[in-house]
C-alpha cells in the first residue's frame, strides 16, 4: 500500500544552484535562506520517502511557446536535466517511476483530467533546485520522480481552482496505488517575484505570509483567488503559487507543520520552504 509521508513546498531560484556549486551557503546572504532545510532533512530522514511527485513549472526547456501543456505529467524511467542557460552545473539524471506515472495518468484521465503525457521529458533547476536542498552532496537521490507541470508560462494559466482540484485528483491517485511506496508531494517555486516589467524585483511579504498559513490549514481558501489576483499580488512568476496549491491539495486528511522558513530576498524573489506532514501516514507508519 502506498502512503503519502507529506509535502514539501520550496523556492526553486537558478541562483541557490548556484550558491550550492560554489559552497557558499553559509555566507551571510545565503545563510537565512539554506538555515530553513535542515530540521525538514531531518524530517525526511525520519519518513523515509521512496517517491517524489513534483508540481513545479517547466521555464522553456521541455516545452516553449508553440506548445504549452497547461498540466504534463512524466511517464519516463528516467529524466535528464539540461543546462537552461543559468550557467548551473548538469546535475545526474534522476529515476522516474514509470508504473506510478501511468497510474497517475489513468485516474486523472478518469477524473475528467485532460493532461499531457510525456515519455520523454527534461527537467529543469524548477524540478532539481528543491532536491539538491533536501538531498545535499552530489545528486545521488535516493527516490524516483513523477513530474508533473503546471504552465505559468503563457497566459491564460489555470486558475488556483483548477490546480487544487488536480492535487485532489493525484492525491485520489496515489492513495489508491497498490504497491508499496512513500510518497512525498513536492510543490516548487515562489513565492512572490516579478522578473520583468515595470514591477521587476516586486515581492508582497504579508500575501505570502498569508498563504504560507493558509496551506496549513486552510488551503482551499486560496481557490478564492482568480490567476489574475494571484499576478497582482505575488507578481507574474509569482504564480508558481499554483504548483504549492496543487501539492498541498494532494495531502487528504489533517497535516502537521514540520517546519517553515521565510526569507527575502533570494534573487529577485522571496524564499521559503514549508514541510506538512501528513497525519494518517504517521499512524500507518507507528502501527
Ligand atoms: C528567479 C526565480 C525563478 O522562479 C526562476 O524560475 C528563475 C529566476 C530569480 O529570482 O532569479
Ligand atoms: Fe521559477
Amino acid at each position: 500500500m502506498a502512503t503519502i509521508v507529506g509535502s514539501v513546498m520550496s523556492s526553486h531560484v537558478p541562483a541557490i544552484g548556484g550558491a550550492i556549486a560554489k559552497g557558499i551557503q553559509d555566507e551571510p546572504y545565503w545563510r537565512p535562506f539554506f538555515s530553513g532545510f535542515p530540521p525538514v532533512r531531518d524530517w525526511l530522514g525520519r519518513v523515509q520517502p521512496t517517491v517524489a511527485v513534483v508540481f513545479y513549472m517547466d521555464h522553456g526547456l521541455n516545452f516553449f511557446l508553440d506548445k504549452m501543456p497547461t498540466f504534463a505529467v512524466g511517464a519516463a524511467a528516467e529524466y535528464r536535466n539540461a543546462d537552461e542557460g543559468w550557467g548551473l552545473p548538469t546535475q545526474r539524471t534522476f529515476r522516474g517511476n514509470a508504473p506510478l506515472s501511468w497510474h497517475v495518468i489513468e485516474s486523472l484521465i478518469a477524473d475528467e483530467f485532460d493532461i499531457t503525457t510525456c515519455q520523454e521529458m527534461l527537467i529543469d533547476h524548477a524540478c532539481i533546485i528543491p532536491f539538491q536542498l533536501l538531498y545535499p552532496g552530489g545528486g545521488d537521490w535516493p527516490l524516483s520522480i513523477v513530474p508533473i507541470t503546471i504552465n505559468h508560462v503563457q497566459h491564460p494559466l489555470p486558475s488556483p481552482k483548477r490546480c487544487f482540484a488536480l492535487g485532489q485528483a493525484v492525491g485520489r491517485a496515489l492513495a489508491s496505488w497498490q504497491q508499496d511506496a512513500r510518497i512525498l508531494v513536492l510543490g516548487t517555486g515562489g513565492l512572490s517575484h516579478q522578473l520583468d516589467g515595470t514591477r521587476a524585483g516586486f515581492i508582497n511579504k504579508p500575501f505570502d505570509l498569508m498563504c504560507m498559513d493558509a496551506l496549513v490549514n486552510d488551503p482551499a481558501s486560496l481557490t478564492r483567488f482568480s490567476t489574475l489576483d494571484i499576478v497582482r499580488e505575488a507578481g507574474a512568476q509569482g504564480t508558481e503559487l499554483l504548483a504549492w496549491i496543487a501539492a498541498r491539495a494532494a495531502l487528504p486528511g489533517r497535516v502537521t507543520k514540520v517546519h517553515s522558513n521565510y526569507h527575502i530576498p533570494i534573487s529577485n524573489t522571496a524564499g521559503a520552504v514549508l514541510a506538512l506532514a501528513n497525519e494518517g501516514a504517521a499512524l500507518a507508519r507507528a502501527a
